[in-house]
């Protein structure tokens, strides 16, 4: 018997109904339990909009690509931020799907949160390129092996879905603090050679909102559907800026 045939004699498909409790409302709202039929391949994006189309068409949830790049359909489920367009349901433990809106942001409706406190904090964090007054006409040139240029690779592919600021705990405990995504960015420019506006970046991610509140407890990385670190970035941040204190810069 082949390694596939093995897999699926000891893991059948299963069939019928889903059970799907989902959040309904704002932030004092309720769940609400549909079925929904089972089907091959089905991903988790596939049941919401399952319910959507032939049960309530009320139901609010975001989607741009279906393909894991706009970073759009992210949600809690059952308990852990995931992007829903690339999570089979054949992969999720248990019976049921209990879906609900990000953690750490507030509901506007539904399965929807309103991400403008997220992309405040990539502002906040100068999480945008800054070319200097008179920018070089020429392409830069960036050696691919050169060190910038791998940590800058390292963090690049984010595609801004919030999941890791969902995760992190201390998001949860100081709304102020900037958060993965937006340290993750501001490390990626840190590491741009082109960039020109590196002293109030580190000055912005090194407050008490800033990289240093970070407790390397990792659910970012761990959470992050793209792979990245932000973990990692955030220590590097931690580096550059303390760097910076010793030589008398801050
Ligand atoms: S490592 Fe830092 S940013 Fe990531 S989840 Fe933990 S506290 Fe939050
Ligand atoms: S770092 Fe990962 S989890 Fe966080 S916003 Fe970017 S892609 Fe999403
Ligand atoms: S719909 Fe675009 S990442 Fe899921």
């Amino acid at each position: 018997m082949s390694r596939n045939a093995a897999a699926a004699a000891s893991n059948p498909p299963r069939t019928g109904a889903i059970s799907v409790k989902v959040w309904r409302g704002d932030a004092n709202g309720a769940f609400q339990t549909f079925s929904v039929p089972r089907r091959e391949h089905q991903t988790v994006l596939d049941v919401v909009t399952d319910i959507q189309r032939t049960q309530d068409s009320t139901l609010a949830y975001r989607y741009a690509c279906r393909v894991g790049m706009c970073g759009s359909c992210a949600m809690l489920v059952n308990g852990q931020p995931r992007w829903t367009c690339r999570t089979r349901v054949d992969r999720i433990k248990g019976e049921t799907l209990k879906l609900e809106p990000l953690r750490n942001l507030p509901i506007v409706k539904d399965l929807t949160v309103d991400m403008a406190p997220f992309f405040d904090k990539w502002q906040r964090a100068h999480g945008y390129f800054e070319p200097g007054e008179n920018p070089p006409d020429d392409f830069a040139s960036i050696a691919p092996q050169s060190a910038e240029r791998r940590q800058a690779d390292a963090g690049i592919e984010c595609i801004s879905c919030a999941i890791c600021y969902s995760a992190c705990d201390v998001v949860s405990w100081n709304e102020d603090y900037l958060g993965p995504a937006a340290l993750n960015r501001a490390w990626t420019l840190v590491n741009d050679v082109r960039d020109r506006g590196q002293p109030e970046r580190l000055t912005a991610v090194s407050g008490d909102a800033g990289c240093h509140s970070c407790h390397s407890h990792m659910s970012c990385t761990t959470f992050c559907p793209k792979g990245l670190s932000p973990t990692a970035s955030i220590a590097g941040l931690k580096r550059a800026t303390a760097a910076r204190a010793w030589r008398g810069r801050r």
